[in-house]
């Protein structure tokens, strides 16, 4: 009974990853997988990255968006940027932040948050890679984050890689066309084109690579602990495993007596 149920459990399981590898992305998105380093039970944010997603944040996103649940001291920390602690205030500084206390305006320390939007049609992009993680694959199922990793980071770049150069002009509002925003019309100028930013460890800033670096950037601060989410679950699982196999053997073992009896007797 068991065997015949998980195995028709694995037929049903082949023919969705099938179907959803067959009908590829039909939903009207264009969005690719993309091989980042912090996919998989075991991968880890790369600093680098890090650092070069912030700097093309800072210096283009951050003119219209926010990202007001981030404290900057996080830059510093181990297993994100892990920028030194003198940069981190260096960075601080460059922001004014208003103070209740003193109610008036000062230069912001490592312990405020990133300033908050300054456009106000651009949504605040603290926990955009979470808000757009799923539902991608065929109908809007998720199947393509399951089998094939595709989520908020990937959309990110498919949304600032995926202008076509149309734009229409709508109620005095300029749209511009994009493949993988819902609806095909995004009201976000193309903000990257390609060599918008000079990277200090000279990676290339093609506009993919800027694409890519902001979106691992945008997913850091989503999910700061995703590295230690992911090694918490290994733990976990390991001892799981443990957990099972002594108990397997205990059971084992007490009931012995009682089957040695049961054989003698037959
Ligand atoms: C000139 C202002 C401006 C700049 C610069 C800008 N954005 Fe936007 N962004 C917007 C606006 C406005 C929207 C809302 C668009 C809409 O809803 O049609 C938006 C929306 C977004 C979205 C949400 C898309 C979705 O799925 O809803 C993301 C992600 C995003 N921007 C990322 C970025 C990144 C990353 C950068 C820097 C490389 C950036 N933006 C630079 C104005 C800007």
């Amino acid at each position: 009974m068991f065997k015949k149920l998980s195995l028709s459990a694995l037929a049903a399981l082949a023919l969705t990853a099938g179907a959803a590898t067959a009908a590829g992305d039909d939903s009207g998105h264009k969005t690719h997988n993309v091989r980042f380093s912090f996919d998989g039970p075991f991968g880890k944010f790369d600093e680098n990255q890090l650092q070069r997603g912030l700097k093309v944040y800072t210096e283009v996103c951050s003119a219209c968006h926010g990202l007001r649940y981030v404290p900057i001291r996080t830059l510093a920390d181990e297993g994100g940027p892990h920028m030194p602690e003198d940069e981190v205030r260096a960075y601080a500084s460059q922001f004014e932040v208003y103070d209740d206390e003193l109610d008036d305006f000062r230069t912001a320390t490592p312990n405020d948050h990133f300033p908050e939007s300054g456009l106000e049609n651009a949504p605040d992009l603290s926990l955009m890679a979470k808000a757009r993680a799923g539902f991608h694959g065929p109908y809007g199922t998720g199947i393509n984050q399951f089998f094939k990793g595709i989520g908020g980071p990937e959309h990110i770049v498919a949304i600032l890689t995926g202008y076509t150069g149309e734009e229409r002009v709508q109620a005095g509002v300029t749209y511009y066309e994009n493949t993988a925003f819902d609806g095909g019309w995004i009201a976000m100028a193309p903000p990257l084109s390609g060599e918008d930013v000079e990277f200090d460890d000279g990676h290339s800033n093609e506009l993919h690579h800027e694409a890519e670096d902001v979106a691992a950037f945008l997913m850091w601060t989503a999910e700061p602990k995703l590295m230690a989410r992911k090694h918490a679950g290994f733990v976990g699982v390991a001892f799981l495993i443990l957990l099972s196999s002594l108990l397997y053997l205990t059971n084992k073992r007490l009931w012995k007596p009682v089957k040695d009896k049961a054989k003698g007797k037959a």
